[in-house]
């Protein structure tokens, strides 16, 4: 698998893609915030916040300052990324009338949704408008699925559609999470929210002028290990979001048990309860990765340089600055069941994940991109 060659997007551009990225970054934090305050309910409906744009006191206590400004700032990011995808299409000049079409019909889905979550409806008419908002999400993502195949578009243009896509969805999400007080969605919305970053970093990449020669240099054969390499890490690093998830978001109060190595006292504890399941099964994937990591560390010699990330320029390089992050989320991952969830530490925890699936998603691209030419050895 490789990922096609196009360049597109221009300085300014990218410069605003970047800041995209960088708000998203916020709006992680703020969402991790939220939860672990556990302030997701503080206010019962969705899209207003207590059947006002912006509730009264809101400023002045931190749980619903820190929901009410989490849903400011989510609205905020989806503006930006209808602007970062208007941009790809003006750039391209041409179908206004198509980019209009698309972002009514999306203000549709998201209205069905909206009015599906309505505290006033009876439970026969939300379900109905449910199902009716779900038919209509087939519209949008199966207008991306054949433009994204029969048209000629840039990979600025498709990336930039399908984070618009995403972020509707995760807003969704957010919105029935709290509608439908469900902690299932919420899982679904904190490992959805890291999957959306990674179209935005994407992006960025895609607009950048180095995009044209930015994957790693080596033998074909060598090449082959890497991408493995590379799609392997990306996917213990996604299954370690989601069992994270999964423990903080069914069980909020406490941690299921407090050993920093040992679970419930045991090397295997007992799977009966699945929250010490969770907790186990995220001990050993931190323990996986180390090694994985360490492992790609010591066999990832040779590859040659790389211009667009010069610190990064070699796979090994890139692979030791993965392990740093991980060596620093063990010890922080020790210091959320060490303190008990302290605020600061637990939030620190997950958006250093963040940076883990960032950097490991980065690496997978660049090894996908991957040009043949020169030696080198996994
Ligand atoms: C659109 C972009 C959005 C992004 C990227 C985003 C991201 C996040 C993230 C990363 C978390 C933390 C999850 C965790 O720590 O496990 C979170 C929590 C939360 N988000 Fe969002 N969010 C977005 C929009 C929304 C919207 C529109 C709402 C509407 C109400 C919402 C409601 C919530 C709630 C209630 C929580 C706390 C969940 C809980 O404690 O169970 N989010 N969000
Ligand atoms: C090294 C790789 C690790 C990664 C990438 C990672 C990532 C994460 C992420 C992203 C979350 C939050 C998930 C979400 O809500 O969206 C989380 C939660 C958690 N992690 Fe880790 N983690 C790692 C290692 C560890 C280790 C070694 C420990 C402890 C020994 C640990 C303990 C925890 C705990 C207790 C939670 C739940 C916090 C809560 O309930 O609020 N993690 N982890």
């Amino acid at each position: 698998m490789t990922i096609p060659a196009t360049q597109s997007g221009g300085r300014a551009f990218r410069r605003f893609a970047c800041f995209v990225v960088f708000v998203a970054v916020l709006l992680v934090w703020w969402g991790a915030a939220t939860t672990t305050k556990q302030a997701g309910m503080v206010f019962a409906d969705w899209p207003l916040s207590l059947g006002t744009v912006n509730p009264p006191g809101w400023l002045e206590h931190m749980i619903p300052f820190l929901e009410h400004s989490h849903r400011l700032l989510a609205k905020l990011t989806g503006l930006l990324v209808l602007a970062l995808f208007a941009w790809a299409y003006v750039r391209s000049g041409k179908r206004a009338l198509e980019v209009a079409g698309i972002v009514l019909l999306i203000a549709l889905v998201l209205g069905f949704y909206i009015a599906a979550g309505s505290e006033r409806l009876d439970a026969g008419v939300k379900q109905r408008l449910l199902l009716i908002a779900l038919a209509l999400s087939a519209l949008p993502a199966g207008w991306l699925v054949w433009s994204w195949r029969a048209r000629g578009w840039s990979l600025v243009q498709k990336l930039t559609a399908l984070a618009l896509l995403m972020v509707t969805t995760q807003a969704i999400l957010g919105g029935l999470r709290v509608t439908e007080i469900s902690n299932a969605l919420a899982v679904v919305h904190g490992c959805f929210a890291q999957c959306f970053f990674c179209v935005l970093i994407l992006v960025v990449m895609v607009s950048g002028e180095g995009w044209g020669r930015g994957g790693f240099l080596g033998s074909p054969a060598w090449l082959r290990r890497v991408r493995f390499a590379g799609i392997v890490l990306v996917l213990i690093v996604l299954a370690q979001l989601v069992f994270g998830a999964s423990m903080r978001h069914f069980h909020r109060h406490a941690l299921p048990d407090d050993g920093l190595i040992l679970t419930q006292g045991r090397w295997i504890p007992s799977f009966e309860d699945p929250m010490i399941a969770f907790l186990f099964l995220h001990k050993f994937t931190a323990f996986s990765l180390l090694l994985f990591v360490v492992g790609m560390v010591l066999r990832l010699g040779g590859g040659r340089a790389n211009a667009v990330i010069p610190r990064l320029n070699t796979p090994r390089r890139h692979a030791v600055a993965i392990l740093a992050l991980i060596g620093v989320q063990i010890a922080l991952g020790l210091g959320v069941i060490g303190t008990g969830k302290s605020f600061w530490v637990t939030n620190v925890h997950v958006l250093n994940g963040l940076l883990i699936l960032a950097f490991s998603f980065v690496f997978a691209v660049r090894a996908l991109r991957g040009i043949p030419g020169g030696e080198g050895n996994l």
